[in-house]
């Protein structure tokens, strides 16, 4: 659009240039038609780089054009991304890190995302109804996923993605978010209800429930200061930004440019706030799904930031017994102002991912839910797709009346 209004002051100057004294009105109008040509070459030419530059190209594209004196919109100076981790590095060595190398690395190879990564540093997990039977946490394994990338990219690669990995331990996490978590705990709404615990939410425990939720907002919230520094640090600026859990396994192939398997999104739409957008899995919608999202800066942004400010609004205004009930509290604060924003909140129906939990298991019906299922994951044979990841056989068992588990040994895997 910027072209079309720019360019009859162009065709003006230059017409004004190579007028000719009054008496060529013949030869005149033939130069006009001459520069109307010239025109829309000089048009065509500038747009030109739009329609040949691949879609995904991390680097400036290397064809010189001779430009017309009226240059194309600039382009963000690089194409960049990250991928950003966080949260309880549950079961991380047997189920997790394989299911990145495989799923993430590797499909985005080519993108080149710098890696950042918050954990817990912490020794055990409790048991817990909502995350499992509890368990040892290996946290020195986290560190294994510095060599995952080198292996990817190989050693002598000279232009390896930056990998920064940072941790809380309980009592780093209380002193920067203790009492906020007590206030969350205690404070209680006109009608003598507890304002932030949703109780009527018959799945939440009190206070264990309240107390992971804000784990895992400050989690969240510290690995995206830290990926800006390291924006700051390197003089970058990522156009797009994927935050992912470090305790579920990824069992199909994510592309931080792709709304689907078949659908690849440019790099470039940082300009274009109608083509910009997020993407979220499309299963475990309770409304919507909570627990990932990737794509426009701005948008992810709001998701991992914004969470602890927008909460203050969000309890006064939602139905009470809600409170912190993270899909709820997305669905009507987070989404909505991602949305003001002119950003579309996609569904990525190729997106799956298993919870690991510390136990050494993996909640397999994880994309198959009453609220979606990921493309074909009804049908799926999820402890085939688990044992070629890890290369590990496994056993099913019920978790529960909805949950399917498998546990998964040292021995190699059997030719089912
Ligand atoms: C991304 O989309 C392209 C099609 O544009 C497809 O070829 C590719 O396999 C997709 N990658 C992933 C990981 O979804
Ligand atoms: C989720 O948000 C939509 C609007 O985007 C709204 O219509 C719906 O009622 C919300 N669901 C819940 C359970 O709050």
């Amino acid at each position: 659009m910027k072209q079309a209004t720019k360019f009859p002051s162009q065709e003006y100057a230059v017409s004004n240039a190579l007028s000719c004294a009054s008496s060529c009105i013949m030869r005149r109008q033939t130069r006009y038609r001459v520069l109307a040509w010239f025109s829309m070459v000089a048009m065509i030419l500038s747009f030109l780089p739009f329609a040949i530059l691949p879609e995904i190209s991390p680097e400036p594209p290397a064809i010189s054009l001779h430009r017309p004196k009226l240059s194309p919109p600039t382009l963000p100076a690089a194409a960049s991304c990250a991928l950003c981790f966080f949260g309880l590095p549950r079961s991380f060595e047997l189920f997790v890190l394989p299911s990145i190398i495989e799923n993430i690395l590797k499909t985005n190879k080519g993108n080149r995302c710098d890696i950042y990564f918050h954990y817990y540093d912490v020794k055990e997990e409790q048991k817990n109804v909502r995350s499992g039977s509890g368990g040892q946490i290996d946290v020195q394994a986290v560190e294994k996923l510095r060599e995952a990338v080198k292996d990817v990219y190989g050693n002598d690669d000279p232009n390896l993605p930056f990998v920064s990995i940072i941790s809380d331990t309980e009592s780093e996490f209380l002193s920067k978010r203790g009492q906020l978590m007590e206030k969350y705990r205690k404070t209680k709404a006109k009608d003598g209800k507890y304002l932030y615990f949703p109780w009527m939410a018959k799945s939440f425990v009190y206070p264990t429930s309240i107390d992971n939720i804000v784990k895992q907002w400050h989690s969240i919230d510290a690995v995206w200061k830290e990926m800006e520094l390291g924006a700051a640090k390197l003089q970058k600026e990522y156009a797009q930004v994927a935050m992912l859990r470090n305790d579920v396994m990824y069992v199909t192939p994510f592309d931080i440019y792709n709304t689907s398997r078949t659908t690849k999104r440019g790099a470039y739409h940082k300009n274009n706030n109608l083509d910009d957008y997020v993407g979220v899995p499309a299963w475990a919608r309770f409304p919507i799904n909570d627990r990932m999202i990737y794509g426009s800066y701005k948008g992810v942004k709001i998701w991992s930031t914004e969470r602890f400010q927008r909460l203050e609004d969000h309890v006064l205004t939602y139905e009470p017994g809600y409170g912190m009930h993270s899909e709820r509290f997305l669905n009507h604060s987070i989404f909505p102002a991602i949305r003001d924003l002119g950003i579309q909140v996609v569904e990525n129906p190729d997106l799956c991912f298993f919870r690991a939990r510390a136990d050494g298991s993996v909640w397999i019906s994880d994309c198959a839910t009453r609220n979606g299922a990921a493309r074909g994951f009804r049908k799926m044979d999820t402890q085939r797709l688990v044992e070629n990841i890890i290369g590990k056989s496994c056993q099913k068992s019920k978790y529960n009346r909805v949950t399917l588990q498998l546990h998964c040994n040292n021995e190699p895997q059997k030719n089912r």
